[in-house]
């Protein structure tokens, strides 16, 4: 039994309509005009029960007062590094400034927030909020995928108007949905535990000769995001990696497998895995044969015959034999695209298949964003543009549904 559920003293119910169990939220506030929104935070978290120990950053307190976290929160600020921190359940930062982002992406410890940070190893969901132009920076884009290969879920920033009067991507996610993401947080932790999955990402390449490959765009960040999903559901994950462009997740095993042919014997030696995901961009044909070296050039054509690839999704579904969870994507084009993923569905015997629309530039292949059609025997859910990272949430919810977790 977790210590979070040890020290469950009563349920309460959100508005939301959640069953909600009690936790301890070390709710971390620093320097930015959105520091207000966190009182909102604050109340959501106390009003459903749960223990809130504010730590706000000393610039945190140049925008608001302890004082009103202490009184909306009914405990002290700590004013050193606070002695149970290993106890509570998620630490939750709103806003997440630029600098603390930094410092986080560092490991400093020079307050008491980024020192409970570094002591804290239990799951940790931040929002950042910031001008459009700071958070598209470089450096600050690197410490974020620093904080995200470290398992750290970030919500947001949003579009929006900032308080300076920008308008770009960089507003903290309203209150209302962080409240709800950490809450679902806290009540997954243990929904895939005991459980394997098996996730496949990125491109596959196929070797012409020595030095060239035909491949394909995809960056292998979707399956990144549901490898880090899983693993913050509790399961024990296995990322099969074809040329990823985007940093593995801590905590999740990665097994490299840059042609389709490593992704078919890797993955098909994993079958008995509780879950598979194959977000892969996998070759459906490879060159059917390999010129040694480097082929030089010439003045000549050079004719490439290509012969079909194992088709690893169709072979998982037909030799099926326990109550797994097979989920296959689909980059396809337009509704014709959608209707030929509801076929793959029947032909490929798989549970769920993701349809993405590849030919749009904003989302899907090498893309952050996503939007997708979950299309199953029980129907179809249409998820709107989001963060690759929320469309795995998504996935996993469709998963966790269909293992009855
Ligand atoms: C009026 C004002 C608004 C600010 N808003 C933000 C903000 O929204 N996001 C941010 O990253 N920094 C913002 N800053 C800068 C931070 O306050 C500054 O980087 C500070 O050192 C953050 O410290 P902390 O991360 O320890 O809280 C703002 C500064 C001022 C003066």
């Amino acid at each position: 039994m977790t210590h979070w559920i040890r020290r469950r003293r009563k349920c309460g119910f959100s508005r939301y309509g959640h069953n909600v169990r009690v936790a301890r939220v070390l709710l971390g506030v620093t320097g930015g005009i959105a520091a207000y929104k966190a009182c909102e935070l604050t109340r959501l978290l106390v009003r459903t029960g749960h223990e809130v120990t504010p730590i706000l950053t000393p610039d945190a307190e140049r925008f608001v007062t302890a004082h009103t976290f202490e009184a909306l929160a009914r405990r002290e600020m700590p004013r050193e590094l606070y002695p149970h921190l290993v106890e509570a359940d998620l630490l939750l930062i709103a806003p997440l400034s630029a600098n603390t982002l930094a410092k986080l992406a560092q490991g400093l410890a020079d307050n008491v927030l980024t020192q409970s940070a570094l002591a804290f190893d239990g799951p940790v969901l931040a929002a950042p909020a910031m001008n459009p132009r700071m958070w598209s920076h470089p450096a600050t884009q690197e410490n974020v995928e620093t904080l995200r290969r470290r398992g750290v879920e970030l919500i947001g920033p949003d579009q929006g108007d900032t308080a300076e009067g920008d308008v770009g991507v960089g507003r903290m996610t309203e209150p209302d949905e962080i409240f709800e993401r950490g809450v679902s947080l806290l009540e997954m932790r243990d929904q895939l535990r005991g459980r394997r999955v098996l996730v496949t990402a990125g491109g596959t390449r196929e070797p012409l000769d020595a030095v060239r490959f035909l491949g394909n765009r995809s960056s292998g960040r979707m399956g990144a995001a549901l490898a880090a999903e899983a693993r913050r559901r509790g399961a024990e994950v296995t990322l099969v990696s074809a040329n990823l462009s985007v940093p593995t997740p801590v905590g999740v095993d990665v097994v490299d497998a840059p042609t389709a042919e490593d992704v078919a014997r890797e993955t098909l030696a994993r079958r008995d895995a509780d879950v598979v995901l194959m977000a892969a961009a996998v070759a459906d044909y490879r060159p059917a044969e390999r010129a040694e070296g480097k082929r030089p050039k010439g003045g000549e054509p050079w004719t490439v015959t290509l012969e079909p690839t194992t088709d690893v999704l169709r072979e998982l579904g037909a030799g099926r034999t326990n109550g797994a969870v097979l989920v296959g994507f689909a980059a396809d084009v337009g509704e014709r695209g959608l209707e030929r993923a509801r076929e793959k569905l029947a032909t490929k015997q798989v549970d769920l298949i993701v349809f993405n629309d590849v030919s749009r530039e904003d989302i899907g292949f090498d893309a952050a964003d996503n939007e997708v059609v979950l299309v199953s025997a029980d129907g179809e859910q249409r998820l709107e543009k989001a963060s690759k990272e929320r469309i795995a949430v998504a996935i996993l919810d469709a998963v966790a549904h269909r293992l009855g977790s």
